[in-house]
Parts: C-alpha cells; structure tokens; sequence
C-alpha cells in the first residue's frame, strides 16, 4: 500500500493542484475517475488503487492488475485544447520513461502510441481517456498501469511471455512512491512546458529519442485494416508515418506490432 504522506512529500508540482485518493482494491481507477467526473468533481485528481478487479487495457482490452503493480488515474484539463487530447498519451509515456530511468532501469522504448517497453517486453500501459462534460468544457483520464512489485512468472501464461515488471529487472522490492512521485512530478513538468511553449514539440522531441516503434519494421492494425510497413516519423499531431511497398500511410490510431528486421 501506498503511503500517503510519502507520497504528497516528494510532490513537486506547479502545473497539477492535486487532490489524492488512495484506495485498497477498486474495480479500475479509470473507472474511478470518470464517476468522479460525473459527480462534479473539477479538481485535478490523482486516485491510486494498490488492485484493480476489472482494470481497462486500450482496445477493450483488461489490464492485469493483482497487488503489488502500481495503478493510477491523474485527472486533469486538456492542455491546448481537446484537439491535443492524444499528445498526452505520448507525454505520458515520456514521463513513465523518465520514472523508470530514475530507478536505474536501461533500454526503456516507447512503442506507439503508448506502450513502454524493456527489451521488447512491456512493462507499463496507458489508457488516456477525454471526457466530454459540456460543448467546451472537458477532463482527461491518464491511466497509467506498471508492473512493479511482482514477478511476471506469476502473470496468466498469454501476458507473462510479452511482459517484464521492474521486479523481474532489478530483483529487489522498490518504492512505490519513489516511482510514483517521480511520474507525476515529470507529468506536472512536461504539461509546465506545454504550457509555457504552448505547444508539445519538445514532447515529441522526447518521445522520438525514446522510441523503439520509429525506425522500425511494424505491422498496423488500424481497426479496418491490418498492414506492415517501415515506421518513419511522427508527425506534429502525434500520427505515425509508416512507408509501406504501396506508399505512405499515416495511423492516427490503433495497434502497432514490431517486427524483427530480418
Ligand atoms: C494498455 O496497455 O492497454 C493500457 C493499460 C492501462 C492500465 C491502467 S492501470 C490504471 C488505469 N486504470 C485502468 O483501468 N487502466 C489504467
């Protein structure tokens, strides 16, 4: 469990005034998060649950959430407008690289659009979600789930073979509110720059130097199609440019494997 004055010591924060919920098992802290919403509930919010029984994956998909994981939601406004609501994932996933980093785990890639990975294997997902309340006002759901204390041997047979947890890598017990704080300080800081350069081009700066999806042979499932290409650049919005045998194809969403080279 979480300790919660640990944890609101080593905040550092300007751009987030947040309010923290810590919780011993909820059904999924998106979930959480989107009540919250429903109820009125306009501040910046950070809720925490040390397990999910029904945590949410991207793509309809369930997140594996058994104690010992770190699982939170942070609630707050778009920056720059809803139109920019994807480029959070991509921040998100900068500051869980940094995270990881800071506890001295190397080889951290990110995979598009919001996978980080160790060695191929994920070891945390994102599930950003914008929720409308009116015709201009609305909220963002980071979701960011991480396998931290727990040993991926133990995870169902179809998830252990394509996960790590930091556990696995650094075989000690680390602290949840080090790797915590550490992300939301760097969210709080990244969404600062925002800001101030009211644009998230230093963003996709970072993420492409973290990237382990550009330069690569990938196969796209973009819900209608399925194709493989080389991944060449993302583009200012956020979209990945993949140049296959037929042309260029920009994907705005959906699901990207790698592909080994040879
Ligand atoms: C994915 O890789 O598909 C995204 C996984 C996101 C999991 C996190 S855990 C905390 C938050 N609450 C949820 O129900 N999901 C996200």
């Amino acid at each position: 469990m979480v300790d919660l004055n640990l944890l609101k010591s080593c905040f550092n924060l300007s751009s987030l005034k947040l309010q923290v919920k810590l919780v011993d098992t909820l059904d999924s802290t998106n979930a959480e998060a989107k009540r919250q919403i429903a109820e009125g509930n306009t501040q910046d919010l950070l809720i925490i649950s040390s397990q999910q029984t029904a945590g949410q994956g991207r793509l309809t998909r369930t997140w594996f959430s058994p104690k010992g994981g770190l699982y939170f939601s942070l609630v707050t406004s778009p920056r720059l407008g809803q139109q920019f609501a994807p480029l959070t994932s991509l921040l998100c996933g900068v500051a869980v690289a940094n995270g990881l980093q800071s506890l001295g785990i190397d080889n951290v890639k990110l995979k598009w659009p919001n996978d980080v990975l160790v060695m191929e294997d994920k070891i945390s997902g994102i599930l950003n979600e914008l929720v409308l309340i009116d015709s201009v006002e609305s909220r963002m759901v980071l979701g960011i789930g991480i396998n931290q204390n727990i040993h991926t041997s133990e995870f169902p047979e179809e998830i252990a073979t394509r996960s790590i947890s930091v556990l696995d890598i650094l075989e000690r017990v680390t602290s949840p509110e080090s790797l915590l704080c550490s992300i939301i300080n760097e969210i709080d800081r990244l969404l600062g720059i925002v800001e101030t350069e009211k644009s998230y081009v230093s963003i996709l700066t970072s993420w492409r130097v973290l990237s382990g999806t550009l330069g690569r042979r990938v196969r796209v499932d973009d819900g209608t199609r399925v194709f493989s290409g080389y991944a060449e650049s993302l583009l200012d919005d956020g979209s990945l440019v993949i140049s296959t045998e037929v042309g260029r194809e920009i994907v705005t969403m959906g699901d990207v494997t790698h592909l080994r080279s040879d």
